[in-house]
């Protein structure tokens, strides 16, 4: 397969010269010393790439280590803020769970079983789920770039410190914050053509009383047979949380078609 033979040269060329870079500059070398502990080698050059390509600058720290990826504080080379998501290569229990999330979406076509590249597979869906959230107008941050098990995106925050989550920082408004909340799920839904997946109070931030979406890996286009299941799944756990908080939600029912424009006989047959 002379295809592999090839993109083992690029790999082997890469990482020479990525060998020669950090050796003479000890500013790249900080900069890798951050993630070198963690991440193999392979992730290493992917984030050597998107140095050279001047996407990223410089990273500085974890702001979580989760289980399937940890996300850094980083900043641009003009100085703007970054979160850099970075996925384990080495996630298998995580893997089984993922098949299911990218079988049947025609951007990606064949799966390509081995765990690495689920993995890239998965980032570059997180991508491009993104950039589909970002151009309807979702409030998502701004997806900036990706290579392999790397998510570049716009930080969330303020001078390193991340937003809150939702779980972390209960809105002084819930009533507000809850129409908020469904207004987004409608405009992911009918805008970007995409249903989140795993709505909850983990997975929006309260940024100065507003909420933000993120962690969009999972998420799915409104045209898989997946999504009349999840919507309802988001609908109920959006609607616990916040009834928590003493809001009256809207029923159910009532919700899905009104973010799906009514759109659920399309999947009775699913
Ligand atoms: N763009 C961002 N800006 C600021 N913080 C972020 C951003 N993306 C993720 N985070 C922080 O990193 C944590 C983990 O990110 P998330 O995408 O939810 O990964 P996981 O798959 O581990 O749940 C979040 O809870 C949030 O605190
Ligand atoms: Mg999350």
């Amino acid at each position: 397969m002379p295809r592999r033979r090839d993109s083992e040269k690029t790999g082997d060329r890469l990482e020479r010269k990525y060998e020669e870079d950090a050796l003479f500059k000890e500013k790249d070398s900080d900069m890798f010393q951050v993630i070198e502990a963690v991440f193999d080698r392979l992730t290493l050059q992917g984030m050597y790439r998107l140095l050279k390509k001047g996407v990223v600058g410089s990273l500085h720290g974890v702001v979580k280590a989760g289980k399937e990826a940890r996300v850094y504080y980083g900043t641009a080379p003009d100085g703007s803020e970054l979160a850099v998501k970075i996925y384990y290569t080495h996630t298998a229990e995580f893997r089984k769970g993922m098949i299911q999330y990218i079988e049947g979406d025609p951007r990606f076509g064949r799966i390509r079983r081995s765990p690495r590249s689920l993995i890239y597979t998965w980032t570059q869906k997180e991508f491009s789920n993104l950039q589909l959230c970002h151009r309807a107008g979702v409030r998502c941050p701004r997806p900036i770039d990706f290579t392999r098990n790397i998510l570049v995106m716009t930080f969330i925050g303020e001078a390193g410190e991340p937003a809150p989550l939702l779980r972390e920082l209960e809105p002084e408004d819930p009533q507000a914050f809850y129409d908020d909340v469904l207004g987004q799920m409608q405009l992911m839904w009918q805008g970007a053509g995409l249903v989140h997946g795993d709505l909850s109070e983990y997975n929006i931030l309260n940024f100065r009383g507003v909420p933000i979406i993120f962690d969009v890996s999972q998420a799915m286009l409104t045209a898989h047979r997946l999504a009349p299941t999840l919507i309802e799944r988001d609908i109920e756990n959006i609607n616990g949380y916040f009834r928590r908080l003493g809001v009256e939600t809207r029923d159910r029912e009532e919700l899905r078609e009104w973010i799906t424009g009514g759109a659920e006989d399309l999947y009775t047959d699913t």
